[in-house]
């Protein structure tokens, strides 16, 4: 699968413009706060229907602009597919080529991509939400469905948490119609995580054995945000959300579940986020990340698109060439932005198209 051109429209600083790629390596040169993550971030949203940025999807219309539009040619199954989001102040809509789409999971899943971001390199030494984030985003691109779980059971904690904090007498029927609708939920968001751990550990393993030299052994260790049994169902959830209400009434919140999922990364069984270097906790995240788009094509044999944003900026040259070789490896098309000239060196000879961003316009050169 791959992107055949990109048009925008109103989005963020990029001035109204059509970018043809290449199918290949197509590589984004230009100085701090010209447009490149914003460029990747359009693409990331035309496929997702979420920026990998922490934001408001409003906020990507352009200050001067009252709705922002992206379309994307691409290729989809051996198809061409024209895909369109239309996003303004009122809200967001989906064009399958001329048909409007109201279902987003018809929607979703016909290009696939796979961001790296500089924060994703913080995956072993940052708090708990950045892996359950990498966790979503994996099983997201697995199941498009997961999403809408995981909504789910984000919407009925923060309803449960609102009576567990309103601060007169708690209606424990009420609490308790909550814990059902979020376990049910609740319980299907902690067995697709736990199920993906296990499943990446193998791939992420064998990446990690020849980006870093010092051939430790990866361990990944899922940790439920509960006492989760073998099956991780929903009644096993429900069970423990009942036995601690009195401790939730007592805390104003809800105390135990998937909100507090989490996962360790192990080297030679040592906890990496302790005892790790940072380049080796960088080689960590990204065979992480690399292990996920080879289960992406053998989940379904369709090659996501790797959007990497300035990440070689984070890491030294040795594992920068061991990054690229691995990417370029895959044969997907990949996009990559980078500052630095030495990269644009680096990555000459593979480089299919190159693009110079400058105050929002995007040039092949
Ligand atoms: N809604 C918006 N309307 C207009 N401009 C915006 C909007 N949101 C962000 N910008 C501007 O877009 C510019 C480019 O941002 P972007 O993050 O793409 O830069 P970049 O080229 O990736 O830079 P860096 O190398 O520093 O990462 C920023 O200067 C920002 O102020
Ligand atoms: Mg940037």
């Amino acid at each position: 699968m791959y992107i055949r051109n990109i048009r925008l429209n109103g989005y963020r600083n990029l001035k109204k413009q059509t970018i043809e790629l290449d199918t290949g390596i197509n590589l984004f040169i230009g100085d701090n706060g010209q447009g490149k993550t914003n460029t990747l971030e359009a693409i990331h949203l035309l496929a997702t229907l979420r920026s990998f940025r922490n934001t408001n999807i409003r906020d990507i219309i352009c200050h001067d602009d009252q709705e922002a539009e992206i379309y994307g040619s691409v290729i989809s199954r051996d198809v061409p597919l024209e895909l369109r989001i239309l996003i303004t102040q009122e809200g967001r809509r989906l064009w399958m080529g001329q048909r409007s789409v109201s279902v987003v999971s018809d929607y979703l899943g016909s290009l696939k991509v796979v961001a790296f971001t500089p924060d994703d390199l913080d995956m072993v030494k940052g708090g708990p939400s950045i892996r359950r984030k990498f966790m979503d985003r994996v099983v997201f691109l697995f199941k498009p469905e997961h999403l809408k779980t995981v909504r789910d059971f984000n919407t009925a904690l923060k309803a449960r948490n609102r009576l567990l904090k309103s601060k007169q007498v708690v209606d424990r029927q009420v609490v308790d119609s909550f814990s059902q609708t979020l376990s049910i939920h609740g319980a299907k968001v902690t067995r697709a995580r736990k199920d993906i751990i296990e499943r990446i550990l193998e791939p992420a393993s064998k990446i990690l054995s020849h980006l870093d030299d010092d051939q430790e052994q990866l361990g990944l260790c899922f940790k439920p945000g509960w006492a989760a049994n073998e099956s991780v169902s929903a009644d096993c959830l429900l069970d423990i959300l009942r036995s601690g209400l009195d401790q939730d009434i007592r805390r104003y919140k809800t105390t135990r579940g998937p909100q507090l999922d989490d996962f360790e990364i192990l080297l030679d069984n040592e906890s990496a986020r302790r005892f790790a270097s940072q380049g080796q906790q960088r080689s960590c995240a990204l065979a992480l990340l690399l292990a996920i788009i080879g289960q992406a094509v053998e989940e379904d044999g369709q090659r996501p698109v790797i959007l990497l944003d300035d990440v070689s900026s984070e890491l030294d040259s040795k594992r920068r060439k061991q990054l690229f070789e691995q990417v370029i490896g895959l044969g997907n098309q990949v996009l990559v932005t980078t500052t630095d000239k030495d990269l644009v060196k680096d990555l000459s000879s593979k480089t299919r198209r190159k693009f110079i961003v400058s105050n929002g316009r995007v040039e092949a050169s």
